[in-house]
């Protein structure tokens, strides 16, 4: 099972590199690593595991961030009232996103980075996205609110980006444009 001690943290040189395609079939070790990262989602989500694991809660997790420079990350996302998602997705791509942006008005956190960063992170309000399971069978899915913004920040990490980079250092408050503020509950 993955722990902190298996995350890199930022400044390891994996999280800068843009991660490599995957092809089907996966690999068992591929197969092991899609498990792992989605149960340590979840995992991190219960207070006893939590607590008994030393485990961040986080809602996704990317290979990158296990030091595996591969197309695949996973996220499990909960909230009151709404169909919880629960995915890996593997080779994944935004095949079209609404013209409105939003931000998390508590700003964004990685299970790679051990400090606050503040700052608001503009995203796409709406995305509809594609990607492969674990058996590379292609699933689409329109995705709002924290579910998309989610899978921007995992995204991100498959490309080599980290979610301060696109906080600007000298007004990291400063209104997006046209942006729709979205609150955590
Ligand atoms: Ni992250």
């Amino acid at each position: 099972m993955i722990l902190m001690n298996d995350i890199v943290r930022e400044g390891h040189p994996v999280l800068r590199k843009v991660a490599e395609e995957v092809s089907f079939p996966l690999t068992d070790d591929e197969k092991k690593l899609c498990e792992e990262i989605l149960q340590y989602i979840i995992n991190s989500q219960d207070d006893v595991l939590c607590e008994l694991y030393d485990l961040r809660p986080g809602i996704g997790l990317a290979a990158p961030q296990v030091n595996v420079s591969k197309r695949i990350f996973a996220l499990h996302i909960e909230e009151e009232d709404k169909e919880p998602l629960s995915i890996v997705a593997i080779n994944p791509k935004i095949i079209s996103h609404s013209v409105e942006k939003t931000y998390l008005t508590s700003g964004e956190g990685c299970l790679s980075v051990d400090r606050d960063v503040e700052g608001f992170v503009p995203r796409y309000s709406r995305i509809t996205i594609k990607a492969f399971d674990v058996d590379g069978k292609e699933f689409k899915l329109r995705l709002k609110g924290l579910p998309a913004i989610a899978f921007q920040h995992e995204l991100d990490h498959l490309n080599g980006v980290m979610f301060y980079d696109h906080i600007d250092p000298k007004e990291p408050f400063k209104e997006i444009p046209g942006a729709v503020p979205f609150e955590r509950e």
